[in-house]
């Protein structure tokens, strides 16, 4: 296919890596990350070949959901350094070739926000009308309330003003009220400011609850969807949004913009994260075959976002409360694993036993997966989570460089992992001088799926291996064909594969060396070892591999 698609439409097959400032590399010394530290390591990450940055906020705040209240839309939190700081990191990041987006965090502020302090003074404040106001508001739905352990509604009575305010979230937390134009107007200088700084895009956070959650908010919710990107558009082409949508599949297909793809660019794909963590648990590839059987096609330049682990709780949502069990069982057994009665606090690797051929696998499977793949920070060196860590902050530790921790001289914001998880077992350091490390294993991949463009652009369709525990698919773009299977199981197995339109080609193996034939009926036979995995591209016997690949148009 052709490549210069893919610097237009660049997030299509991007390599998206998730990471908070205030716990990525301390550059000052007081224990808390900062854009400085960042700055510092950025050919680390350039090396490792991520794409594009998101950054988890890193405005002023009072920190009581971890920088996701915000007091200050125009500014940097001080302790991760100024305004200053974030433009020599922008240009550095550039320069390396990366793209910076970062999460736009404006369905709430936090109740410390002046505006908030401002609109709660009276009834008739000049800012009443930013956040959502009620004398008497509906009872609530318990199934919205979406931190269980601490909240119990959705208002909050106010005293001083006699009313209640809508918070989707924790009470700090008040809603804004979008449904008000200078509070979009102000939503869209927001966006333009940090544009003007260099940002590529926004990582939207909570998008159902910012414009539907409670009643509509808004007449025609989408519309305002399609303001932001149209806007974003006018400002700078190739800007996205990356959207935080977790609803079903046919009630997603809206937030790109039915069809039309002039709303959210990307949304992250919520449905077959869940599934693929059933899978992993029946090692059984059917959950995430129908997932993604099911899937709908994104309208054109739009793509789905792939991930296996985020900031957040590992939300197990969508799947029936018997499946969600069966993760729990087998990934998350103890009570002080899980959290809000959905979801589990820890990392992949711990929740894998620690053991590197299957993490290995379940990452090369998330990199074939088509869509873009979305890592967090440490995903790459198989980092553990620390339970004494309060809620999701478990899975949020200070990245581990070096034997000794290495993020910061001083104490740092929060405490690593202790026993096989700890620095001294997993570090950036110790993982780059060995050839067969995660790290090294993250670079292959992601050098394989750039060099398979394929895989995210084309048109997938999912196989039938001949094996519950095989997941396999192909993609096929422009005559080219990428072929991947992946055994969730820990015995090895022979797949077997019925390759339409490849009678006679060759299957090159991308990861090692080796080939296979497809035979004259368009069968061939796959071994794949305990958790193995294979990708495969395709080519006539008389055409080199790469010819048949990035070359063809
Ligand atoms: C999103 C974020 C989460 C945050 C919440 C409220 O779900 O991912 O971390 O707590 O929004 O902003």
């Amino acid at each position: 296919m052709r490549l210069t698609y893919t610097s237009d439409v660049w997030w299509k097959n991007a390599v998206v890596y998730c990471l908070d400032v205030e716990t990525f590399k301390d550059g000052n010394g007081d224990g808390v990350g900062d854009f400085r530290g960042l700055t510092q390591q950025i050919d680390y990450l350039a090396g490792l070949g991520v794409t594009c940055l998101w950054l988890m906020p890193f405005f002023p705040t009072p920190n009581r959901d971890d920088g996701y209240d915000i007091t200050d839309f125009y500014s940097i939190d001080p302790r991760l350094g100024t305004l200053g700081d974030f433009v020599e990191f922008m240009r550095t990041a550039h320069d390396r070739g990366m793209r910076v987006i970062a999460d736009l965090v404006v369905n709430h502020t936090s109740d410390q926000h002046p505006w908030f302090k401002e609109s709660r003074k009276s009834k008739s404040s000049p800012l009443r009308d930013w956040y959502v106001w009620s004398d008497k508001p509906e009872p609530d739905d318990p199934s919205k309330v979406v931190f269980p352990d601490k909240e119990d509604s959705l208002w909050e009575w106010d005293n001083r003003s006699k009313q209640y305010y809508l918070h989707s979230f924790y009470k700090h937390q008040p809603d804004l009220n979008v449904a008000n134009p200078e509070v979009r107007d102000e939503i869209t200088r927001i966006l333009g400011f940090w544009m003007e700084l260099g940002l590529s895009g926004f990582r939207v956070d909570a998008v159902p609850f910012l414009i539907e959650n409670v009643d509509p908010k808004l007449p025609d919710p989408h519309e305002f969807l399609q303001d932001m990107r149209a806007f974003m558009t006018r400002r700078k082409g190739g800007s996205i949004l990356l959207g935080e949508v977790n609803v079903p599949y046919e009630d997603l297909v809206a937030y790109f913009g039915d069809g039309l793809g002039d709303q959210v660019t990307m949304c992250f794909d919520f449905i077959s994260m869940q599934r693929a963590w059933l899978s992993l648990a029946r090692q059984n590839a059917g959950p995430l075959a129908d997932a993604l059987r099911e899937r709908p096609e994104p309208p054109k330049d739009c793509q789905w976002a792939m991930f296996l682990r985020n900031h957040d709780e590992l939300t197990l949502d969508k799947l029936t409360d018997e499946e969600r069990q069966e993760v729990f069982d087998a990934f998350g057994p103890e009570k002080d694993m899980q959290i809000f009665g959905r979801g589990l606090r820890r990392r992949l690797p711990t929740m894998l036993g620690g053991d590197l051929r299957r993490v290995k696998m379940a990452y090369s499977l998330l990199f074939s997966l088509p869509g873009t793949p979305v890592i967090f920070y440490g995903e790459e060196i198989g980092m553990g989570e620390n339970l004494d860590e309060e809620g999701r902050l478990a899975v949020r530790v200070p990245m581990q460089w070096t034997r000794d921790g290495g993020f910061s001289p001083a104490e740092p914001v929060r405490e690593v992992p202790e026993g096989s998880f700890a620095p001294e077992r997993v570090n950036v350091a110790d993982q780059k001088r060995d050839t067969a490390s995660l790290l090294r294993w993250f670079q292959l991949l992601i050098e394989r799926y750039r060099e398979c463009p394929e895989l995210a652009w084309g048109t997938y369709t999912v196989l039938d291996a001949g094996h519950h525990a095989v997941f396999a698919h192909r993609c096929d773009a422009d005559g080219a064909t990428v072929v991947v299977a992946h055994n969730l199981c820990d015995t090895a197995v022979d797949a077997e594969l019925e390759l339409a339109g490849l009678e006679g080609q060759q299957l090159t193996d991308l990861l090692v060396d080796g080939t296979l034939d497809v035979s004259a009926d368009a069968k061939v036979k796959l071994p794949l070892e305990p958790h193995g995995c294979r990708w495969l591209r395709a080519s006539p016997p008389e055409i080199a591999p790469e010819d048949a690949g990035v070359m063809s148009q």
